[in-house]
C-alpha cells in the first residue's frame, strides 16, 4: 500500500527523534542537537548525531529519519515501520486508495514476470544451449561467482520460446509485452532479446526491472536494452546500484563507469562500489541517486575527446544540484581504455582514482576548452562563462566560493607580465560550411522535436554532438534539461519547452520553413524518423565519423550482403560525397 507523503510528514512531526533513538543508545545534548555512540557500528567515542528530523553517523555514514531508523535497527519493512510509528503517535493509517493499490498490484506482477524471465535466462546459460555464451563470458575473464552475483543469463534463440516457457508459470503474452521482453508487431509478438547474454538491471532494492542484452562477438547493435516500462526508466536507473549501495555502506568508494562490463570488472577486482548509467550521459536523477548513497562519487571518463565532452556535460548537469555536502570527483582513464580493458591487461584502477580531481578544479579547465583569450572580447566572454557557471549553483555560499575560485584562476591565467608585447588577436574566421552545419543541426533537432520517443533513445548522442552556437545549441540545452516523459506526444512536449524553457523563438526556427525532409515530419514512420536522425547526426559528426561508419557498414555487408545493408552502404557513400561537396563549396566561397 502506498502511504501519502502528507501522512508521513505528519508522522515525522509527531514523533520526536531523540526519545525514539534514545531507546537504542544513550544520547547527550550537543547544543540544539543530541549525540551518542552509533547504534549501527561499534564505537567508543560518539560520532552519531541526532537532529530535529534526521540522524547521521560521521563514523559509518548511517543516515535517515524515524522510519528508516526502525527499518535499519529492527529490520522492519517500510510499511511495518510506518505502522509501528503511527500506533505510537496515535495516528490512524490512511485507507488504501483502490487505484493506487491496483497500480501496486500490477507493479508487483511485473516484478514477478521479470524475476521469472531472469530465472529462465539463468537456466539457459547453464544448459547445453548456453554453451557459446558460457565460453564467451569465460573468455572475457568472468568467474562463475561473478556471473552468479550479477545474475547473467542467456536469452536463447527467441522465436517465442520464452513466452512458451513462462506460460507454464501462468505468465501471459500481454505481461511479457508490458515487461518489455516482447514487442507487439502487426499480427504477432516478437522477442526483444535473442541470442544475447542477458544482464539483469536492478533497482536499489535489488529487484530486476529490466535487462541489457549483449550480442556474442561483433553483431550490431552490441547491446539491446529494455524499453521504458512502468518499472524501468533508463534515465533513473544505474546498473549495479543495489550491490554498490551495500558496498559503499561498508566503506567502498562509489565509482561511476560507462558500461555493464566495466561495473562487473571493477567488482571482480574488489571495487564493489561501481555503477554505470545505461548508455546515456548522467542525468540529474542519476546524480541524485548517487548522492543519496555517497557524498563524493567518482565519475570515470575516457581519456579522449569524447570523454572530455562527456565530462563537461556531467559538470553542467551537476552544477544546479550542488550543495555544500554534495561533491563530485572526476577521473580520467588512459586514452582508448575502459576500466574492463585496463584491468584485463593487468593494469590497476588505483592510480586513476588517486588522480581524480574535484569538480571545482576541473570546471575551469572544462570551460577553458576551445576558448581564445587573446582579445579583450574573448577574455570578457570567458569571464562571463565562468560567472554563469558559478551562478548555476543554487546554494549562495557555495556559489560565491566557486566564483572566487574560478576568478582566481582566470586572473592567474590572463594576468600577463608587464612589458610583454600584446599578443595579436587571430582574425575571426567563420567555420567552413557554417551555414550548412546550422541547417543540418536544425533538421536534426526538428526530427527529435517531432518524435519524442526518438529523443529518449538518442539523448546521449545528441548531447555529445557538436552543434553550432545560437538557436541550435540553446534548443538542445532546453531539450536535454526538459526531456519528454515516456510516451509524451510531440505537441505537448514542444508546448512544455515553449512555456518552461522559454525557447519559443528557437522552436519556431527549428520547425518552420524552409520545409523539412519526410523523415523529420510529424507523421513519418518510426524507422524513417530514426534514419533521418542518423543521417544528420552523421553529417554533423564530420567526415571522419562518416567514413568510419561507411567502413563498418561495408565490412558488415561483405559478411552478409543483404539488400538492406547494401542500401545502407550506398546511403553512407552518398552522404560522404555530399559532405565533401558541402565543405568544398563553403571553403571556396570564402576563399
Ligand atoms: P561500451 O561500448 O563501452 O560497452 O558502451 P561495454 O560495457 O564496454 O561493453 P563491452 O566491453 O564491449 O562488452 C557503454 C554502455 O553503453 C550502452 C551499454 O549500457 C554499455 O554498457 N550501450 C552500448 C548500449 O546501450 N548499446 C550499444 O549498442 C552500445
Ligand atoms: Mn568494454
Amino acid at each position: 500500500m502506498a502511504i501519502p507523503p502528507r501522512f508521513l510528514e505528519e508522522l515525522r512531526a509527531r514523533i520526536p527523534l531523540a526519545p525514539l533513538i534514545g531507546r537504542a543508545t544513550r544520547l547527550t545534548r550537543a547544543g540544539r542537537n543530541w549525540k551518542g555512540c552509533c547504534p549501527f557500528h561499534q564505537e567508543k567515542t560518539p560520532s552519531f548525531y541526532v537532529y530535529d528530523d534526521h540522524f547521521h553517523c560521521f563514523g559509518c555514514g548511517a543516515h535517515g529519519d524515524a522510519v528508516s531508523f526502525l527499518m535499519q535497527r529492527e529490520g522492519l519493512s517500510f510499511l511495518e515501520a510506518v505502522e509501528r510509528l503511527a500506533a505510537e503517535a496515535g495516528l490512524e493509517l490512511p485507507r488504501p486508495d483502490p487505484e493506487a493499490a491496483r497500480r501496486q498490484a500490477r507493479a508487483r506482477d511485473l516484478h514477478a514476470v521479470l524475476a521469472a524471465a531472469e530465472a529462465a535466462f539463468i537456466r539457459r546459460l547453464a544448459s547445453p544451449e548456453g554453451r557459446a555464451a558460457r565460453e564467451y563470458l569465460a573468455g572475457r575473464g568472468l568467474t562463475p561467482e561473478i556471473i552468479a552475483r550479477f545474475g547473467l543469463g542467456w536469452s536463447g534463440e527467441g522465436r517465442g520460446a520464452l513466452a512458451a516457457e513462462l506460460r507454464a508459470e501462468g505468465i501471459e503474452l500481454p505481461q511479457l509485452i508490458e515487461a518489455g521482453l516482447m514487442q507487439a508487431r502487426e499480427d504477432r509478438a516478437v522477442d526483444l532479446f535473442f541470442r544475447r547474454v542477458m544482464f539483469p538491471i536492478r533497482d536499489r532494492a535489488g529487484r530486476t526491472i529490466g535487462f541489457g542484452g549483449r550480442s556474442l562477438g561483433e553483431g550490431q547493435p552490441k547491446y539491446v536494452n529494455s524499453p521504458e516500462t512502468p518499472l524501468f526508466s533508463k534515465r533513473r536507473s544505474l546498473y549495479g546500484i543495489d550491490l554498490a549501495r551495500e558496498a559503499v555502506f561498508r566503506g567502498a568508494r562509489l565509482i561511476v563507469v560507462e558500461g555493464y562490463m566495466d561495473v562487473i570488472a571493477l567488482h571482480q577486482a574488489g571495487l564493489a562500489g561501481a555503477v554505470a548509467p545505461l548508455g546515456t550521459a548522467l542525468t540529474p536523477e542519476q546524480l541524485e541517486a548517487l548522492w543519496a548513497i555517497s557524498p563524493e562519487p567518482v565519475l570515470c571518463f575516457d581519456g579522449d575527446a569524447a570523454g572530455a565532452r562527456a565530462m563537461a556535460r556531467a559538470a553542467e548537469v551537476a552544477l544546479p544540484l550542488l550543495r555544500p555536502e554534495r561533491r563530485l570527483l572526476f577521473a580520467s582513464l588512459p586514452a582508448g581504455e575502459d576500466p574492463d580493458s585496463l584491468l584485463r591487461r593487468g593494469g590497476s584502477m588505483e592510480p586513476v582514482l588517486a588522480a581524480a580531481r574535484p569538480l571545482h578544479e576541473v570546471l575551469f579547465d572544462l570551460l577553458r576548452e576551445g576558448q581564445g583569450l587573446a582579445a579583450p572580447e574573448e577574455r570578457a566572454a570567458f569571464r562571463k562563462r565562468l560567472l554563469a557557471a558559478a551562478e548555476a549553483i543554487p546554494d549562495r555560499a557555495l556559489a560565491a566560493e566557486y566564483r572566487r575560485e574560478l576568478l582566481d584562476r582566470f586572473h592567474a591565467l590572463t594576468g600577463r607580465p608587464r612589458g610583454a608585447p600584446p599578443p595579436k588577436p587571430a582574425p575571426p574566421r567563420p567555420r567552413p560550411g557554417a551555414q550548412t552545419r546550422l541547417e543540418q543541426a536544425r533538421l536534426l533537432l526538428a526530427t527529435l522535436l517531432h518524435h519524442p520517443w526518438l529523443f529518449l533513445e538518442e539523448e546521449e548522442r545528441l548531447a555529445l554532438t557538436e552543434l553550432p552556437a545560437g538557436p541550435a545549441a540553446a534548443l538542445r540545452a532546453a531539450m536535454l534539461a526538459h526531456p519528454p516523459a515516456a510516451r509524451q506526444d510531440a505537441a505537448s512536449w514542444q508546448d512544455q519547452l515553449r512555456r518552461t524553457a522559454g525557447v519559443g523563438e528557437a522552436l519556431a526556427w527549428a520547425l518552420t520553413a524552409p520545409a523539412l525532409p519526410a523523415g523529420a515530419l510529424p507523421d513519418a514512420p518510426p524507422e524513417e524518423a530514426a534514419a533521418c536522425f542518423r543521417h544528420f547526426h552523421a553529417r554533423l559528426q564530420g567526415e571522419a565519423a562518416l567514413l568510419a561508419e561507411l567502413e563498418a557498414a561495408r565490412a558488415e555487408a561483405r559478411a552478409n550482403p543483404s539488400p538492406e545493408l547494401l542500401a545502407r552502404v550506398q546511403r553512407l557513400a552518398e552522404a560522404c560525397a555530399a559532405h565533401r561537396r558541402g565543405e568544398w563549396h563553403a571553403d571556396s566561397a570564402e576563399g
